[in-house]
């Protein structure tokens, strides 16, 4: 993956000079900087950009020189956008908006022309970003920093039990991912693989997941004799699902592990399997390799039963928002129970997760659910506790 970076730059410095070429986009997250133009060696400035503006962005998108001067007016923190980063957004852009982009930036760089043939017209417009700009800027913040905390080895793979809920005793994990930054709080993965997911760094991300929790399985089997019937659930994301090498890649790293591809399931929600029929031959192959496949977040997709059941699924795990509610709510145990009813006529497993209570245990058991999941168990842990929790101390 490119390595996004901050610079510091003092006050006063040159950072790129009018009718270069311009190879990266710059966020400023601290100081000001001087747009300006020049012409028979006059400046006119354009702009005074502060934190959190871009600029740098046109040379990129249009494939022209750079339009203005850029320097620092005080000493500043820029971080770096690549223009791979900024160019695959505008390629997966509709085509009207890239028409639309085009357009505008040739009448900004007309106007620009503009302002030096009538010198005496100084522009300064003061900034104010909208929300969904400052929104995207974020965005494009921390699409950066998770690149490269991802180069800096900053994720690692935690693994949350599953029980038998006949014996209690764990069978299966499913692997969640933590994001330690060495400075700053913790990302939820629920906020940053949205923003992976939603870019291309999904494809070598993904890649890095399924090949850490088959590591980690392989050591878990090594590791204890017993646990060859343990599987591990990985959560698998839509466009890594329908990328043309998705299933090449999941299955020459099993074979170089030798692990046996029933010991693996795949995690998909609802949204994923119905995204058309590549998704569907995909899971369908899965299947014949001798895989698992499982539903998450079961019943909040509002996909078509019919369709859904016709697929080749091993399991469903109830989403966690049924059981938390289910004993307080009549509607959430309805759902639950027929949930369990669905996936029973259909020979399917069952698996409830987000059990943080005793009696939603026990309750979940007479309904007959097979594999239980939950904070009453265990949160997510490190493989080195995982291992503990399953070889029992002699
Ligand atoms: P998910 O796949 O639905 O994962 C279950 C989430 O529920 C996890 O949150 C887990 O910690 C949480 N959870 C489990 N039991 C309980 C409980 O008893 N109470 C409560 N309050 N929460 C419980 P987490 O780890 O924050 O992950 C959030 C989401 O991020 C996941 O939802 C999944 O969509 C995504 N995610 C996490 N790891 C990966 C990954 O490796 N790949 C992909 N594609 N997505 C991932
Ligand atoms: P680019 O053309 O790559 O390099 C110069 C940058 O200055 C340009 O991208 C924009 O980010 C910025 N820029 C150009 N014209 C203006 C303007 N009129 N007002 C504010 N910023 C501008
Ligand atoms: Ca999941
Ligand atoms: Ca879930």
């Amino acid at each position: 993956m490119s390595k996004a970076s901050v610079v510091p730059i003092p006050a006063n410095q040159l950072i790129f000079s009018q009718g270069e070429l311009g190879d990266k986009a710059y966020i400023i997250e601290k100081g000001r900087v001087l747009i300006y133009l020049t012409k028979d060696n006059e400046d006119f400035p354009l702009s005074i950009l502060g934190e959190g503006e871009i600029f740098g962005e046109m040379a990129i998108i249009d494939n022209q020189v750079r339009s203005a001067s850029a320097k620092t007016l005080d000493d500043c923190s820029l971080l770096v956008v690549t223009k791979d980063q900024l160019l695959e957004r505008v390629q997966s852009a509709d085509t009207v908006v890239r028409l639309l982009l085009r357009v505008l930036l040739k009448r900004l760089r007309s106007q620009n022309d503009l302002i030096v043939v009538q010198p005496k017209k100084k522009i300064f417009n003061t900034q104010k970003a909208h929300q969904e700009d400052k929104q995207a800027v974020e965005k494009i913040k921390l699409e950066a920093r998770i690149a490269n905390a991802f180069d800096n080895k900053e994720f690692v793979m935690f693994y949350q039990p599953i029980l038998d809920l006949k014996t209690e005793k764990i069978v299966a994990a499913e692997a969640l991912i933590r994001w330690f930054p060495p400075t700053g709080e913790q990302i939820s993965p629920a906020v940053f693989m949205d923003v992976v997911e939603n870019s291309s760094m999904i494809i070598p991300f993904g890649k890095w997941i399924v090949e850490k929790c088959f590591s980690d399985l392989k050591k878990i089997q090594l590791s204890h004799a017993l646990c060859h019937d343990f599987s591990i659930s990985i959560n698998i994301s839509g466009k890594q699902f329908t990328h043309i090498d998705f299933i090449n890649d999941v299955e020459s790293l099993r074979k170089r592990l030798a692990l046996e591809a029933p010991s693996i399931k795949l995690e998909m929600t609802e949204r994923v399997m119905m995204d058309g029929n590549v998704a569907l031959d995909t899971l369908l192959r899965f299947d014949q390799l001798g895989y698992k496949l499982s539903i998450d977040d079961f019943g909040t997709g509002f996909s078509s039963l019919q369709y859904l059941f016709r697929m080749p699924l091993d399991n469903i795990k109830i989403d966690r928002s049924f059981v938390r509610d289910m004993m307080k709510d009549d509607k959430a145990l309805a759902i639950v129970k027929s949930l369990i009813y669905l996936a029973q006529s259909l020979r399917m497993k069952v698996i409830a997760e987000g059990i943080e209570k005793e009696e939603e245990k026990h309750l979940l058991k007479a309904l007959g659910v097979d594999f239980a999941q939950g904070f009453l168990f265990s949160k997510a842990i490190p493989l080195e506790e995982l291992l503990k929790k399953l070889i029992p101390s002699s």
